[in-house]
Order: structure tokens, then C-alpha cells, then sequence
């Protein structure tokens, strides 16, 4: 099962992915997740992604697909995955299209899950990561309605888009979910 998780900042996209991994087996790949390792790990790009991430902007395309493209050449991969946060721009899924198609593993699924903003802001300000600011949750925002919702038209025309809600217990979310992916 090869699923993209799209939906807003705090739409609950690493809250349903760890669900669908321990029910499918197959492992979540998150662009957020792996550029904050390379923040702890004080590395040259995390420094520079830090930089970015606290403003609420998007890091470099070509950051995220070469990173994308590493992972999904590792083993665990082969058996499918779920793509949090990735792609949020049209470059990055042209550049997954392209890709799956040169290991032939097409996408079965995108599903965005459907949060109003100011629960999000809610959610979000509760939580406190580092971009977890009023300022910053606006900009992510924002930077979503521009860059990335284009893109749930991209994939219903191509008939892989499911719009779940989000709102609601995690529960039951999940259950939509499952239904959306069956
Ligand atoms: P990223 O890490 O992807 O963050 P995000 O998209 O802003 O999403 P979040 O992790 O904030 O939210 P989520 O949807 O996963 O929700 P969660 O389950 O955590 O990206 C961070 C930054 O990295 C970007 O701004 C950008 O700079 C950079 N980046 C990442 N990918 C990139 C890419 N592809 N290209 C360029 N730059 C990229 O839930 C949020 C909170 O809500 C949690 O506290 C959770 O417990 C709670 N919650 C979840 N579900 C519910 C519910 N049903 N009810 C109540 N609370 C809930």
C-alpha cells in the first residue's frame, strides 16, 4: 500500500500515520520528521532547514526530493508507505511521480484529512513544538493554501483523492481512514 497523507499543518497527518503503520506494517516517511533529525543532529542542511522551519516557510524542493528519494530507495520501503508531509508543492509531486514510476510503484491512495484552521491553531499552540507559535501556525498556513492545497486538485484529477474529515476523536478519524484506504 503506497499512501501520501496530505492536510494542513496539525490536520493530525503523524497522528493517523502511526495508525496505519502498526494496522498495515508499512513504515511512515515524514519530511518534517527527518529534517528535524538533521536539526538535532547539527548537521549543515538541518542548520539551514532550522532556519526555514521557524519561519513557517517551506525548505528548498530539492532538499526534500533528494532526501524523499533516499528513503524510499531503503529496504523497508519496498513493501509500500505512507508519505506524511510529502509532496507539498507541485515540483515535489512531479518529482514523486516521477520516481515511483522508475521503481513502478504507483500511489493507490492520497487522502486529505479536512481540518477548519482554528482548531488547528488550537491544536497546535497545545503542542509547542519549536513551530508551534501563533505567527509561525498563521505563515504554515498560509503557505499551505498557496502551495500545497492546489495540490489535492492535481490528485483528483487523476482519481487517488479521498477528502476524510479530521475533526473529531482520533478513533474515529482512524475509522475514516480505513474506510478511505480499503
Ligand atoms: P511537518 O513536520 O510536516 O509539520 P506540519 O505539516 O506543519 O504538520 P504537523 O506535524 O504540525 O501536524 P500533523 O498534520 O502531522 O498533525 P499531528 O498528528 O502532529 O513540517 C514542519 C516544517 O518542515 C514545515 O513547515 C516545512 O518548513 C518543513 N517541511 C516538511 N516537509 C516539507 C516538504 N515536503 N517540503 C518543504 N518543507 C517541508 O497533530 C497535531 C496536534 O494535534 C498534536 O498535538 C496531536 O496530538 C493533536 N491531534 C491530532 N489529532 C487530533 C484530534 N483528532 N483531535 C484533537 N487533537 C488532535
Amino acid at each position: 500500500m503506497r499512501i501520501v497523507l496530505l492536510g494542513a499543518p496539525g490536520s493530525g497527518k503523524g497522528t493517523q500515520a502511526k495508525r496505519l503503520v502498526e494496522a498495515y506494517g508499512i513504515p511512515q516517511i515524514s519530511t518534517g520528521d527527518l529534517l528535524r533529525a538533521a536539526v538535532a543532529a547539527g548537521t549543515e542542511l538541518g542548520r539551514k532547514a532550522k532556519a526555514t522551519m521557524d519561519t513557517g516557510q517551506l525548505v528548498a524542493d530539492e532538499v526534500v526530493i533528494g532526501m524523499i528519494r533516499e528513503r524510499l530507495s531503503q529496504p523497508d520501503a519496498v513493501k509500500g508507505f505512507i508519505l506524511d508531509g510529502f509532496p507539498r508543492t507541485r515540483p515535489q509531486a512531479a518529482a514523486l511521480d516521477e520516481l515511483l514510476a522508475e521503481i513502478g510503484q504507483p500511489l493507490n491512495k492520497v487522502i486529505n484529512l479536512d481540518v477548519k484552521d482554528e482548531e488547528i491553531v488550537q491544536r497546535l499552540l497545545a503542542r509547542g513544538r519549536a513551530d508551534d507559535n501563533e505567527a509561525t501556525i498563521r505563515k504554515r498556513l498560509q503557505v499551505y493554501a498557496e502551495q500545497t492545497h492546489p495540490l489535492l486538485d492535481y490528485y483528483r484529477g487523476r482519481h487517488l483523492l479521498a477528502v476524510v474529515p479530521g475533526m473529531g476523536s482520533v478513533d474515529d478519524i482512524f475509522k475514516r481512514m480505513q474506510a478511505a484506504v480499503a
